[in-house]
């Protein structure tokens, strides 16, 4: 029986983060998360829903399989095929396999979506636990739009779903309709009227998406009013406005524990930062700078009576440590000069995993990249490792790029890419555009036979300096709703955007829908 007072932190960016629109990621992005979530030490990973895709099946089945440390979760609709195939995708994580079972149970859901009555849901609900039950002991059960079902029906359901074997009911809040005070009060509700939940049997967890911005509010009400479970996804990414943000949950629960009575998460918070910064690349969602926690004003004091204060006593004006989520403290820069040694001794101390096959490739953009700059930083070597992490097989690879652009030239450029076949065709074309880099993509275009529309690009500067790298994102639309996001690094900035499209046209070129077609 787990502790009275300890939170058990579910992390889902893996499953309802990744359905943020254009988030979606390939098995080595998900396993690259997963490895870091462990490192950080959540309870529960929610790897996916298996029965969507073979994708998913599999990346749900490799993390169970990889990782040590959290529970591994899949999720299923109340369905036997759904149901089966979460329960064979858990399997390799053994005991630690839960498998999360969903069921609208809110009026208008089981009017409009469902057509089915009360008793009609619970009996269904009843017998996917049961079935899930069967693959193993960890069960969770969501009554979905949990926070607008009438708060009675709410109790038999959870009563139901316990005296089947669900250990865990969550209380999604699917459509960020809550507030926290009615949120908390329906929690108590529960609490109170379920005999299971005060005597810890079962426990109450919370899901809360962020339309009207108060996932995170609703959820700390929620643990104040003795939900043990609060489910969540790093940067707070999900579903149309997202989730409650696992950083902000997990610094408010430690920084106001007086309010909080005390309760306590095992989170490795150091691992904070460094988890948000590879879900940001890995996902192409860029996070805000003014975002609590991991943004980068969230420590930046300007205010010159601030600073003052902060010299005299830093509790003053901050009232959270920023190294106890994972800022400053970096180490002497590396160089050209760094040996592979050097840079692969690095590379673990940053908590990464890696082939002598990814070292190797590594190093060789390691090196080009010291040529470049003076100092090759930490987050320069992580944007390196990142940028391999997230390659896919290259059908087409940049072989030379030269650009002329002024302010009374026509911005053009050439570029030969190298199709990565028997033979291995190598294409040339030029191309203006608007400025170079849609000069640029212009060409790419007609050299791939490809027709992408940028949605979105952003530039970040990885590490600090006039030589710092620049990362670039984009995200492409092929049609059919296939937005694919791309990602490059390099010191020149026309560069990384040429080399971020590229990835972006290869990733599409790649995807299961092409695939069939070649
Ligand atoms: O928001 C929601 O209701 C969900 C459930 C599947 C838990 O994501
Ligand atoms: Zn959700």
């Amino acid at each position: 029986m787990m502790k009275k007072n300890r939170i058990m932190i579910f992390d889902t960016t893996l499953r309802d983060g990744e359905q943020c629109p254009g988030a979606s990621m390939n098995l080595r992005e998900k396993l690259a998360i997963a490895h870091q979530l462990a490192r950080l030490k959540v309870d529960v990973i929610e790897a996916g829903f298996p029965v969507i895709s073979e994708g998913d099946f599999e990346a749900v089945q490799t993390i169970a399989r990889e990782i040590k440390g959290p529970m591994i979760a899949g999720l299923a609709r109340c369905v036997a095929k759904d149901i089966d195939a979460a329960g064979a995708a858990v399997k390799p994580a053994g005991k630690r396999g839960r498998i999360h079972v969903f069921l609208a149970t809110s009026k208008i859901h089981r009017e409009f979506k469902l057509g089915k009555a009360q008793d009609e849901i619970i009996r269904l609900a009843v017998e996917g636990v049961r079935r899930a039950k069967g693959f193993v002991e960890s069960v969770e059960f969501s009554p979905e739009d949990g926070s607008r079902t009438e708060p009675d029906f709410l109790v038999e359901v959870c009563k139901a779903v316990i005296a089947a074997g669900a250990t865990i009911v969550n209380v999604p809040d699917t459509v960020g309709w809550a507030v926290p005070e009615e949120y908390g009060a329906l929690i108590q509700h529960l609490h109170d009227s379920v005999e299971a939940f005060s005597n810890g049997r079962a426990i109450i967890s919370v899901h809360c998406h962020n339309d009207l911005g108060l996932a995170v509010a609703n959820s700390l009400a929620a643990v104040r009013a003795g939900a043990r479970q609060v489910e969540c996804t790093l940067n707070g990414i999900g579903e149309r406005a997202g989730n409650a943000a696992l950083e902000e949950i997990v610094m408010a629960l430690k920084t106001r524990a007086d309010f909080y009575g005390g309760v306590e998460c095992g989170v490795v918070t150091q691992e904070i930062l460094k988890s948000s910064r590879l879900v940001s690349r890995m996902s192409g969602l860029i996070v805000q700078r003014s975002k609590a926690i991991v943004g980068e004003n969230a420590f930046a004091h300007s205010s010159g009576i601030h600073q003052d204060g902060i010299l005299k006593k830093r509790e003053t004006y901050e009232i959270m440590d920023p190294q106890d989520v994972g800022w400053g403290g970096t180490e002497l820069p590396l160089t050209k000069h760094s040996g592979r040694a050097a840079m692969a001794a690095r590379l673990k101390h940053l908590g990464f995993k890696m082939t002598d096959a990814d070292i190797q490739a590594i190093f060789a953009r390691f090196k080009e990249i010291g040529d470049k700059k003076k100092f090759v930083y930490d987050d320069d070597l992580t944007a390196l490792v990142e940028g391999h992490i997230t390659e896919v097989p290259e059908t087409w690879t940049l072989d030379y790029l030269h650009v002329t652009c002024g302010n009374l030239t026509v911005p053009t450029a050439t570029v030969r890419l190298r199709r990565n076949c028997e033979g291995g065709e190598v294409c040339q074309d030029a191309s203006i555009g608007d400025g170079p880099v849609d000069a640029a993509l212009k060409a790419i275009d007609r050299l791939t036979k490809t027709k992408g529309s940028l949605r979105d690009y952003a530039l970040r500067s990885v590490s600090e300096g006039q030589d710092a790298m620049g990362e670039v994102t984009v995200k492409v639309d092929f049609g059919n709703q296939q937005i694919v996001t791309g990602k490059g690094a390099g010191t020149d900035i026309v560069e990384a955007s040429t080399r971020a499209y590229l990835n972006a046209v290869n990733r599409f070129l790649s995807s299961p829908s092409q695939k069939t077609k070649s």
